[in-house]
């Protein structure tokens, strides 16, 4: 039996579904893994039926004779809480269960995620089916963790249910004890919407045109996150009674309207991210362009993931093709690809990687999901791949435990990353300067971090990294007003986009001078701003003898006290106007650069604020490789890969190790097509 995530090892499993099988073929199958590397297996996400077949009446035999194989087989086994899937008897008979669409049409039996959080009724079923199993299985030797439910969130991330109406007014009386005060949060005198009981208050519904009061989504969003949350809690008290000392607790996914670090900080032991890299090559795609990094794009999604957990688990990492019978194809991970996502996995600081699936089922919505095997079970290459990838993490198990090297961060919050979402100009600013940002990360080997502010972040949080980037911070709060002054004042840079600090929590724009909370900060003073046309064509700053490019929106900018103009407009009618000051500010200095980051002004700003390119000494590698560091203590690991479609020429500076086959090395090699390496610095 093998634990996972105990720093000491890094360890490859599988999704395996023992309902979809004879019974003839489990032993077969968790003798196969074992030999192929795998130490670890997860089930029963979607099997309620199993141990439930009727209301009321219980049965344990399936999973106490599949538990009896893996026990034979010392295979480790990651069990679930099967509430993604709520059987047909269910809600049938009580569908006030089911979520609606924003119609309130109820979303029916025959998919999967279609129950809502709040019904008092589900909340039941799920209490005791959780019970019943974590009393049951809860000691089982072989079991060593616990997934609560499958992917909230995901599939959809809205909810309009009858029982979300009643638990959202809840919500809100906790919230703002008096109509008055939501009244007034909600701005509800625009357009006649004043409220004068607390049940004329519901979820969004249809509106004329679809667009309803920004302050009450914005409240919606909150209280989704919130319902997703308790919801999970709930299982995971129950779960904790019962499960051995040293079993972990986890879910997996990262979705939307679901604040996934207080989730895992309350109810989690670690969060578990599931990894479909092969979706970049979808034949729906946006074609291939240079700014498009393609799979690699999948490092910032586990740059998300880390900021939750630093050292996570993959709980479903692609092995095959990818498409339900109505959506998504995609083709075969080419060969070495499998391995490149895994080791993409493990280099942002994932210590088990679990492949989605054993093998691709023969019947149902996911039959051209492809998983390690084909339906003909026969060996394949993918299996191969597999074996190698096992071969490859035996040397790496130094890893395990060491974190993600950044040398830079980016600070997000869970109240602007909603209101982008809810908001059409927030959204279009964010969307640029995140990829922006995160491309000319990548693409000049500057490693970084997200890091998510709340209003009770403390400021060593913040004061590990010389350089922030607090891109669209549209709502600002005092207390993180003041995170970030006192992050300054001891010696760190803060870059700060457009748009910054004009709505306060509610979402409202206070009649202040932007950028409001942040004005003393920052030395700016927003005097005009406007959207940018396609008819105004590129408008360019001028930075010190740079041209660099602006995009979407423009601020133009006056300093304030001893604040400088560090950058002017070079046309449209604010040509000669301030478009970036800078501020020095205690110990540090804060940049307010009045446009988005596209990724050339990213790249400008990596390298004017000299933390672009850390590791130039050390490693020269071309563009397409991505070069990430895990540290722990003194000891330091390189991993390096190759996206390309081509092999990479790389020079080591210094002398390094190659992990996967001991030896050191120095000077130039080749990293093939799809390639990755391993070194010990
Ligand atoms: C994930 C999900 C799995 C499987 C996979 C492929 O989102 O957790 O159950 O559906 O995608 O579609």
């Amino acid at each position: 039996m093998e634990r996972i995530l105990k720093g000491d090892k890094i360890l490859l499993g599988t999704c395996y579904y023992p309902e979809h099988w004879e019974r003839g073929l489990w032993k077969e199958d968790l003798w196969r893994m074992k030999k192929n590397g795998i130490v670890a297996i997860r089930v029963a996400e979607f099997a309620w039926n199993k141990f439930e077949p009727r209301e009321g009446q219980y049965s344990f035999d399936f999973f106490d004779d599949f538990l009896n194989a893996a026990e034979e087989t010392d295979m480790s086994v990651i069990f679930c809480t099967p509430t993604a899937t709520p059987p047909a008897w269910l809600t049938h008979r009580y569908p006030e269960v089911l979520n609606a669409d924003i119609n309130g049409t109820l979303l029916r039996h025959g998919e999967r995620r279609h129950y809502n959080y709040n019904s008092p009724v589900y909340r039941r079923f799920t209490a005791i089916i959780t019970e019943k199993i974590a009393e049951h299985y809860g000691k089982h030797p072989n079991i060593i963790g616990w997934q609560i439910d499958n992917e909230l969130n995901c599939e959809t991330s809205e909810f309009y249910s009858d029982s979300d109406t009643g638990a959202f007014r809840e919500f809100l009386k906790k919230k703002y004890q008096t109509l008055e005060n939501l009244n007034a949060a909600w701005g509800t005198v625009f357009w006649n919407q004043t409220y004068t009981a607390w049940d004329e208050v519901f979820v969004p519904r249809k509106t004329a045109s679809n667009s309803h009061n920004p302050h009450l989504v914005l409240d919606f969003y909150r209280f989704i996150s919130e319902s997703a949350r308790s919801f999970v809690k709930l299982q995971s008290d129950i779960l904790r009674k019962h499960i051995k000392s040293g079993d972990f607790i986890t879910t997996n996914g990262v979705f939307a309207n679901l604040d996934s670090h207080h989730m895992t900080a309350e109810s989690l032991d670690f969060i578990t991210y599931d990894s479909y890299p092969d979706f970049a090559y979808l034949l729906n795609a946006d074609p291939v362009n240079s700014g498009d990094l393609n799979d690699r794009k999948w490092s910032r999604n586990l740059s998300e993931v880390r900021s939750i957990s630093k050292i996570f688990g993959i709980m479903e990492q692609q092995s095959g093709s990818p498409g339900w019978n109505t959506r998504m194809e995609a083709p075969q991970p080419k060969p070495g690809q499998m391995t490149l996502w895994t080791m993409q996995s493990i280099a942002h600081g994932a210590d088990y990687v679990s492949y989605f699936r054993w093998r691709t089922c023969t019947m149902g919505t996911e039959i051209y999901w492809h998983g390690i095997l084909d339906y003909s079970n026969r060996d394949n290459r993918r299996l191969a791949e597999l074996a190698s990838i096992h071969q490859k993490s035996q040397s790496l198990s130094g890893i395990a435990g060491s974190v993600y090297e950044a040398a830079f961060g980016v600070l997000k919050d869970y109240d602007n990353v909603w209101d982008s979402r809810l908001d059409g100009w927030h959204r279009r600013l964010d969307e640029v300067s995140e990829a922006g940002i995160f491309q000319a990360a990548q693409l000049t080997h500057t490693p970084m971090d997200y890091v998510y502010l709340d209003d009770t972040a403390r400021p060593e949080v913040l004061s590990k990294y010389p350089v922030l980037f607090y891109p669209h911070a549209v709502i600002m709060t005092e207390k993180r007003a003041l995170l970030l002054e006192e992050y300054v004042r001891a010696g760190g840079t803060l870059v700060l986009g457009c748009r910054t600090a004009y709505k306060d929590i509610t979402g409202k724009c206070p009649m202040v001078k932007l950028p409001g909370l942040l004005q003393r900060l920052s030395g700016a003073d927003v005097v005009d701003y406007t959207l940018v046309s396609p008819d105004d064509g590129v408008i360019t700053v001028e930075w010190e003898g740079t041209v660099i490019d602006t995009a979407v929106f423009n601020d133009v900018l006056e300093p304030l006290g001893n604040a400088q103009v560090a950058g002017t407009y070079t046309n449209n009618y604010y040509a000669g106007k301030g478009a970036l000051i800078g501020n020095e500010y205690g110990k540090g200095r804060v940049y307010y650069f009045g446009s988005v980051f596209t990724r050339k002004t990213a790249e400008i700003f990596l390298k004017k604020l000299g933390i672009a390119e850390p590791y130039y000494p050390l490693i020269e590698a071309p563009e397409s490789c991505e070069i990430a560091i895990r540290r722990k203590g003194e000891r330091r690991f390189l991993f390096l890969l190759n996206y390309g479609k081509k092999p990479a020429a790389i020079t080591f500076k210094q002398e390094v190790q190659d992990l996967y086959t001991g030896q050191s090395i120095t000077g130039s090699l080749v990293l093939p097509a799809y390639g990755t390496g391993v070194y010990r610095l």
